[in-house]
């Protein structure tokens, strides 16, 4: 089938391949509770992240304290934006004022790359403040891929997509999550933020294998990594970002970068959010996996060794 997108004028992207992305290392997501030791060490010393996550919304208001710290945090820090409603499986508009509002955000900030989740948040205007999973079909994958162009057009920059967890599936998906995913990756010609945490459990919720996952996930494509905790009390898993990464999760990260080759990684914490020290420590369990694979792998260099040459 021909790509919706074909034939369209493509926007000046930041870099020419989806996969292309600085060797950023592991980083933390910027938190207001880490704010006073963030911009502290930012210029003294003491244990820092490689990067930080922002999530776009908390910034898109004009001036106050959230845009002064994120200015002294990007003087110091490799940055990426992280967004949780651009909305783009909803049957809703895309929303205009949203994106004016993440383009002059992506303008000022200049952020490595900038992802959203593929999933809907709201419909009718109401945003129900959730990554809520799309019917995995054809043509919602044709209907999703067209948006994302136009996300892409306007930003004038490619933007990923990340896998989110759920908890139900439609009887009439067409096909598995991770060929929904590759397929809007391919039509869009956008990246993937693949949050390991997320397929683990999803892979316990439906059933389904998490390195048959991964392997389908094409690599180029691979922008990110998520790693996060999750609840796994219950016959259904919770993604809950307030814990410790399981052991089994790391594991998987490690095969995941193997398979991929060394991709910038992300620690999320969002819920009973350790002190600053503890999460960096967390960090430094994804870390001591990325420089192993890395040091046997030179596809990308993606340690945090080369991290300070990228920022
Ligand atoms: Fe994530």
């Amino acid at each position: 089938m021909t790509p919706r997108g074909a034939g369209r004028s493509r926007p000046a992207r930041s870099s020419d391949r989806p996969g292309s992305v600085a060797p950023l290392g592991v980083g933390v997501g910027l938190r207001p509770v880490h704010y006073p030791e963030v911009l502290e060490r930012s210029t003294g010393s003491g244990p820092r992240p490689d990067y930080f996550e922002a999530i776009s919304e908390n910034f898109m208001i004009p001036g106050g304290r959230p845009l002064r710290v994120l200015e002294q945090v990007r003087a110091s820090y490799p940055l990426v934006l992280h967004g949780v409603s651009l909305n783009v499986g909803s049957s809703d508009p895309l929303d205009e004022s949203y994106l004016d509002a993440l383009a002059a955000l992506c303008d000022r900030f200049e952020p490595a790359f900038v992802s959203d989740h593929l999933c809907w948040t709201g419909r009718g205007g109401r945003n129900l403040h959730d990554l809520l999973p799309l019917p995995l079909t054809e043509e919602v994958m044709r209907y999703t891929s067209e948006r994302v162009l136009r996300v892409q057009d306007r930003l004038r920059r490619r933007i990923a997509l990340e896998n989110v967890s759920s908890y139900a599936a439609f009887v009439y998906d067409e096909m598995p999550e991770w060929e929904f995913l590759a397929g809007i990756a391919e039509r869009a010609d956008c990246g993937i933020l693949l949050d390991v945490n997320n397929v683990f459990v999803s892979a316990h919720n439906h059933g389904f294998d998490s390195d048959a996952y991964v392997a389908a996930i094409p690599a180029s494509r691979v922008v990110q990594i998520h790693l996060a905790g999750h609840r796994d009390e219950g016959p259904i898993w919770i993604d809950t970002h307030d814990r410790p990464i399981r052991e089994e999760v790391l594991a998987l990260y490690e095969r995941t970068l193997r398979l991929l080759g060394p991709v910038p990684t992300l620690v999320e914490w969002d819920d009973a959010i350790p002190s600053y020290d503890d999460l960096l420590a967390e960090a430094d369990r994804a870390r001591r996996i990325l420089d192993r694979v890395s040091e046997a792998d030179p596809r990308r260099g993606a340690t945090h060794a080369s991290a300070a040459a990228a920022g």
